[in-house]
């Protein structure tokens, strides 16, 4: 049987060591047999049965690294780019598939994205570090942006990321990875694909962005947060009588303004794909003074942008932020209505509350379909597709098809046709 030592730097195991590790083996093994009754994976036990290995904080130096299992599947997991809602139940979900296959797995987790993959630092999971994990927020691998505009440039020591990564990979002897993420983490995901990886991805992002799938999780999570926010605001504003501008996440596209704004009853919606005329902004405010409403409220994305705007170029643009004296797009248009009408307008900006907290069932629910659909790939040796969610299907979206697109909101959409049928200005 081929040992797999001779992909490390072996040093010697302590022959003193070898009692406990026989006594450790001994307690992990009838503590993982009972353990499994309550969650029945076949997980080997990370660091104490059959091979050793060293975490180190920042940067995992694989000592040696040999098992006796040759049917073993070893899967890496990553969650990479700004975290959401039920990344944590999607992981879940892959693990519990597997674990009830009965296949034997290793599952390697690297930490805070792409970075766990390029400097090693990972650590061995087990069934248990995914259970109880189904309603938690945020990401128990944690999570970073590596952007992939810079992925191919040297790091600060000179370290060729792609290779880096790429031999973490081969080194570990992995089977596959499962990165979780939006837009940028599939650029990188699909490169790793081309670059001979086997891989498996899943759609998360509040934004609800990515090309191939209606669907990505997080996102209603995420509508729950700003419809709930619009919905205080409202009150408040009525009370007052005041314009109001909720901002909502979203630097390109618009799917959490236009859903969390129509679900929020505002009146007005501002997306970075209709670019807005203020003029038309006010008009819609006038109109409701008019019919004796004496409030408005208005979902404006962090990314919608003027018409004017819109048609500079982007060096024009860019010098124009450059001495953009606002905190964001919310306080340009409160500042231009306030100017033109004398009204008092204020700005809500939950921010990254809409990525916090626990999913809401929904995103618990579809999650773990899509993490079973992760599982279910690997275990019939399907790689290089994204788990997605079409016509209300779980479907496999092929990574190439995925990486590098956008799902925009567009101007002509149904649903901006009948949100402009129940008198939604979009200030176009
Ligand atoms: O990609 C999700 C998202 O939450 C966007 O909606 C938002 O514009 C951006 O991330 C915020 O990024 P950061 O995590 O860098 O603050």
């Amino acid at each position: 049987m081929p040992r797999r030592a001779n992909a490390f730097r072996v040093r010697p195991v302590m022959t003193a060591s070898i009692r406990l590790r026989i006594l450790r083996y001994l307690f992990y093994n009838i503590t993982a047999r009972l353990a499994s009754d309550i969650f029945p994976l076949r997980l080997v036990q990370g660091k104490d049965l059959g091979y050793n290995y060293r975490i180190e904080p920042q940067h995992n130096e694989i000592d040696k690294c040999e098992t006796e299992e040759q049917d073993m599947k070893r899967i890496g997991m990553l969650t990479s780019g700004g975290d959401c809602q039920a990344l944590n139940a999607a992981m879940r979900g892959v693990v519990k598939t597997l674990a009830n296959s009965r296949e034997k797995v290793e599952i390697y987790g690297f930490l805070d994205g792409y970075k766990g993959l390029i400097y090693s630092n990972f650590q061995m999971l087990t069934g248990k570090d995914f259970s109880g994990i189904l309603t938690k927020g945020g990401t128990i691998l944690g999570t970073s942006r590596t952007p992939f505009k810079t992925i191919h440039e040297p790091d600060d020591n000179g370290v060729d990321k792609v290779e880096s990564m790429k031999q973490t990979y081969h080194k570990l002897q992995l089977d596959c990875l499962v990165i979780l993420g939006g837009n940028g983490t599939h650029k990188t995901a699909n490169l790793l694909r081309e670059e001979g990886l086997n891989v498996v991805t899943l759609p998360k992002t509040i934004d609800n962005d990515l090309w191939g799938t209606d669907m990505t999780f997080g996102f209603q999570s995420a509508v729950n947060i700003a419809t709930d926010a619009i919905d205080c605001i409202h009150t408040t504003a009525a009370s007052h009588g005041r314009v109001f501008i909720v901002e909502v996440m979203g630097h390109k596209v618009g799917w959490l303004t236009l859903n969390a704004g129509m679900a929020g009853g505002a009146d007005i919606i501002l997306l970075p794909e209709i670019p807005y005329d203020i003029d038309k902004v006010i008009d819609k405010i006038e109109e409701r003074d008019k019919n004796g409403s004496r409030f408005t409220i208005i979902a404006v994305a962090e990314g919608a942008i003027s018409k004017a705007d819109a048609k500079l170029s982007k060096k024009e643009y860019k010098k124009k932020m450059e001495k953009y004296p606002y905190p964001s797009v919310s306080y340009e248009v409160a500042a231009r209505i306030q100017e033109k009408t004398g009204r008092e307008v204020r700005v809500t900006v939950p921010g990254h509350m809409q990525r916090g907290g626990s999913p809401c069932p929904y995103d618990r629910v579809f999650a773990s379909r899509l993490g079973a659909e992760a599982g279910k790939m690997i275990l019939d040796g399907q790689y290089g597709f994204m788990v997605g969610y079409k016509n209300r299907e779980i479907v496999r979206v092929p990574l190439e098809e995925v990486a590098g697109k956008l799902k925009t909101v567009a101007p002509d959409a149904a649903i901006v046709k009948e949100a402009k049928l129940l008198g939604i200005s979009f200030g176009d």
